[in-house]
């Protein structure tokens, strides 16, 4: 048996299957680009989905991968197992070997067999397979081809040896290979829980199926081949180790973790705290590097939502291990260094996701210093009211507002002999994911049937609208109503046309679709929005004006010019931002979302904080600059690869291997789909509008461009006059006119005070309301919005102009819905009258509470409306 480092082994897959005619495809994001059924690449073949589908077509018929996959959701998903189990992982490598229609199970077989026997020089004898249990011609493969004896062929069940997507989509039976580690591991049955003997490295699937939202199974257009066996595993083998971990595709992470927290890493004692805390450090630690380099940041929903789940998981493992700092970040690096060669791209990014990475950990780190504080509070609140647990409602506030873990509420509860009412947070939890659920899968689009039907039938459509606005003698191939396929269309209704060939663009990579007209014999139709529901389909949503919309018509179409006009000047813009952005700031800047629209555009970007004024002026220098140099847009179709060693920046990364079109404009050089003005001197003036944040990590900028820029400039330049009009203040000026206002403003409100107080203090034997008692005054009334020190001054001067008394002031603050209250007591009464407990018998009164010394106590309540019983009971009282 060969002995392989895990590069090698990815190397060494590929390339023979390369020799056997397979094109080698990069892999796809882990962000399914295509498919709103999932959240994220569970295996090898969901980039390939529609072409399995037949939805969609490459030129080729034989591809290998090395995928990167994520299992933490949905039907495939290993995250509770993680770090308990050898070779559980959120995050890790499939390689894999596709036909589309091309070979199918002989062949399929046969390549696996030479390559794990002849390639790898694994003993045949340490090899065993499964067929699905109907699967006879597997079976027959394998024993009359292959010549493997019969006890070596298992057959066994739909949950072992029926592979499937997800709940919907491609699916078939397979045939599984394992490797037999010894007899040391008993004689389990093959595949139950307490197997350790028998390790299943690779899945050979025969695709027939597709399986939708019924469970209805119908055959796919062709068979096709889909296999998948994990890197790590293999490696495991191939380095002759007792689980995934130790090989080198995990060990420099365990050993970066033993460094940070001074313990050991025990192969042999796999259930030790320091073993498992350091596994699950070693998995999370990868998957969030591939997250966030492929562009997922941490938030409270959807996909960002895992990743944040899994960094705090991380961390909480490291907190096993007696770390309290922040460390992670600095484990991206190990990462990174390991696996770069593979994922070049993680060299660019490795600065924003040791950046990302440690902001989340300090957040995190102070969530859990306030979600103790609060949990803290939680308990003291419960133990006055004498219960003795925590309700589910504050364990699922604490894990959703503050992020805390729910363990750790477990294990200080315990400490303090408290319950946890822990089935009602499930509850709350899992209806707080459905919600996350629902807000992902209404995000995406699933293509509508009849577009797949339109998309088998038609010829692709032809879109001229990089050279042309406008196209003479079109045909109408198909008019769509309510979903279905009609004849025609009437006046006034609304539809969808399909044209042969068309200049209106359709909404692609942030750029809204086209607007205009199709006109024929007798009818006008106005295209209002312009989309591609899929590939190859460009459908024209409007109305007809007049006339009615037939089939077949040869029509004369043309797009808004002078829309479309913007929005080019808008998209090629977008592109001078974002390399402008890159050079000033950094290559980690990615782009994460835009839109490019004929009003403006919008640049979502990858960043952790709020550009300064003076980086903002720099980039629409830098990008009016550009601008003015009037450089060639220049258009250029060319391999992916052939772009990607140019240095052109891609965002869109679902189509590998097919021609892309680079578009270069002086700084700028990017993979784009879009329509572009043919010099930078076209958008004529550039304008940033402003600069926001969107999530932690992504920033948000919008601009204008041409006559919008020039339209926004000319706005903001009178909006200034008309406030120098206003302030009599020419431009220079205005700023400080406005500060001597506030001065100004200021000192007239102190003066006022000042007034008030004074006339109050002057009214105030008319303000109160006095009475003799028993030798003595008993005086109240009320005013209106004094501070509690003032009210005391002038609780001072009633009593000392009263004499020997007893009195009580209200002050009222309605702003605040609130009644300040003081009672002062002369000297000489305080034996017989104690103001403090005068106070506290009106404040209730008022809903408040009150206290003080006999002489002097303040109070107070919210029941302004309450104020006059107040009164009454204080004369009751004294
Ligand atoms: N798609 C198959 C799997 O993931 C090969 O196991």
């Amino acid at each position: 048996m060969k002995s392989l480092t895990g590069n090698e082994i990815r190397e060494s897959f590929l390339s023979f299957f390369e020799k056997k005619g397979h094109t080698r495809v990069k892999s796809a994001s882990i962000i399914p680009e295509t498919d709103p059924t999932l959240l994220f690449v569970n295996a090898g073949m969901v980039p390939f989905k529609n072409v399995f589908l037949g939805v969609e077509k490459r030129p080729y018929k034989r591809a290998t991968s090395c995928q990167k996959v994520f299992r933490v959701s949905g039907k495939h998903n290993d995250l509770d197992n993680v770090g308990y189990t050898p070779r559980h992982h959120t995050f890790f490598e499939m390689l894999g070997n596709f036909s589309f229609g091309d070979y199918f199970k002989e062949e399929a077989i046969q390549f696996a067999w030479e390559y794990l026997t002849e390639v790898l020089q694994i003993p045949e004898e340490r090899l065993l397979v499964s067929v699905f249990e109907e699967d006879d011609e597997a079976y027959r493969i394998w024993n009359k081809v292959i010549g493997l004896p019969e006890e070596k062929i298992h057959r066994l069940g739909v949950e072992d040896n029926f592979w499937s997507m997800g709940e919907t989509g491609p699916c078939g039976p397979c045939s599984e290979i394992y490797y037999d580690r010894g007899e040391k591991f008993g004689n389990p049955q093959l595949g139950s829980p307490e197997d350790n003997r028998y390790l299943e490295v690779w899945n050979l699937v025969f695709m027939q199926y597709n399986r939708d939202e019924t469970g209805k199974l119908t055959s796919l257009p062709h068979p096709n081949i889909d296999t998948g066996m994990g890197l790590e595993r293999i490696a495991s083998v191939l380095q002759g180790v007792s689980s995934n971990y130790e090989t080198d595709l995990f060990m420099p992470v365990i050993q970066f973790a033993e460094e940070v927290s001074g313990r050991e890493y025990n192969p042999e004692n796999p259930k030790s705290k320091e073993t498992v805390a350091m596994r699950v450090i070693a998995d999370h630690l990868r998957a969030i590097t591939f997250l966030i380099s492929d562009g997922v940041f941490p938030s409270n929903e959807g996909r960002g939502y895992v990743l944040r789940r899994i960094l705090r998981r991380a961390l909480r493992y490291g907190k096993e291990l007696g770390i309290e700092r922040t460390f992670l970040f600095e484990g991206v690096d190990v990462v990174v260094d390991m696996m770069k060669d593979a994922y070049p791209e993680l060299i660019g990014n490795r600065g924003f996701i040791k950046g990302l990475v440690k902001a989340e950990e300090e957040r995190f780190i102070k969530t859990l210093k306030r979600g103790m504080d609060i949990l803290y509070e939680i308990i003291e609140k419960a133990k006055k009211e004498g219960r003795h647990h925590i309700t589910g409602k504050e364990v699922f506030m604490l894990y959703d507002t503050y992020g805390f873990p729910v363990d750790l509420v477990e294990d200080i509860a315990r400490d303090n002999n408290f319950g946890v009412d822990i089935g009602e947070y499930y509850k709350l939890l899992e209806e707080q994911r459905e919600r996350a659920r629902a807000s992902w899968k209404s995000q995406a689009k699933e293509v509508k049937k009849i577009y797949i039907e339109l998309k088998n039938t038609l010829p692709e459509n032809t879109f001229v609208g990089y050279e042309k606005f406008e196209v003479e003698d079109s045909k109408i191939l198909a008019v769509i109503k309510d979903e279905h396929p009609v004849n025609i269309l009437r006046e006034g209704e609304t539809g969808e046309i399909i044209l042969d060939t068309t200049p209106f663009y359709p909404e692609k990579g942030g750029q809204v679709g086209d607007t205009g007209f199709i006109e024929g014999d007798g009818f006008l139709f106005e295209v209002l929005d312009t989309q591609t529901p899929v590939e190859g389909i460009i459908v024209h949503k409007g109305k007809v004006i007049y006339g009615t919309a037939k089939r077949d018509s040869v029509v004369h179409c043309k797009i808004d010019i002078e829309r479309r006009k913007s929005i080019m000047r808008h998209h090629t813009a977008t592109h001078l931002l974002h390399a402008a952005l890159r050079n000033l700031l950094g290559e980690h800047v990615k782009q994460a979302g835009s839109l490019v629209h004929p009003e403006y555009l919008r640049f979502d970007f990858t960043h952790f904080e709020a550009l300064s004024d003076e980086e903002i002026k720099r980039i629409e220098e830098l990008v009016n600059q550009e601008i003015m140099a009037n450089h060639p847009v220049v258009c250029k179709q060319m391999s992916i690869d052939e772009a990607l060693k140019q240095g052109a920046v891609a965002i869109f990364e679902e189509k590998y291997g097919d021609v892309v079109r680079v578009i270069s404009a002086g700084i700028s050089m990017e993979l784009c789909g879009g329509t572009h003005v043919s010099r930078t001197g076209d958008i004529g003036y550039f304008k940033i509008i402003s600069e926001t944040a969107v999530a932690s990590g992504t920033r948000r900028i919008e601009a204008v461009a041409g006559m919008k820029a020039v339209e926004h400039s000319i706005k903001e330049h009178f909006l200034i006059k008309e406030i120098g009009k206003t302030l009599t203040a020419k431009e220079d000026q205005i700023l400080d006119r406005i500060e001597s206002m506030k001065l100004k403003l200021k000192e007239l409100e102190r003066e006022i005070e000042k007034i008030k107080k004074k006339s109050v203090v002057e009214r105030i034997t008319q303000i109160l309301n006095v009475k003799e008692k028993d030798g003595h005054k008993v005086a109240y009334g009320k005013v209106e919005n004094l501070q509690p020190n003032e009210l005391r001054d002038l609780a001072d001067v009633a009593r000392a102009k009263l004499g020997k008394s007893v009195v009580m002031l209200a002050s009222i603050d309605r702003e605040k819905g609130k009644v300040n209250l003081i009672v002062a007591v002369s000297k000489e009464l305080t034996d017989r009258i104690k103001a403090g407990e005068i106070i506290k018998d009106v404040a209730q009164i008022l809903g408040g509470k009150g206290g003080g010394r006999p002489d002097m106590a303040q109070g107070g309540g919210t029941k302004v409306e309450k104020l006059e019983e107040a009164f009454r009971r204080f004369t009751e009282i004294v």
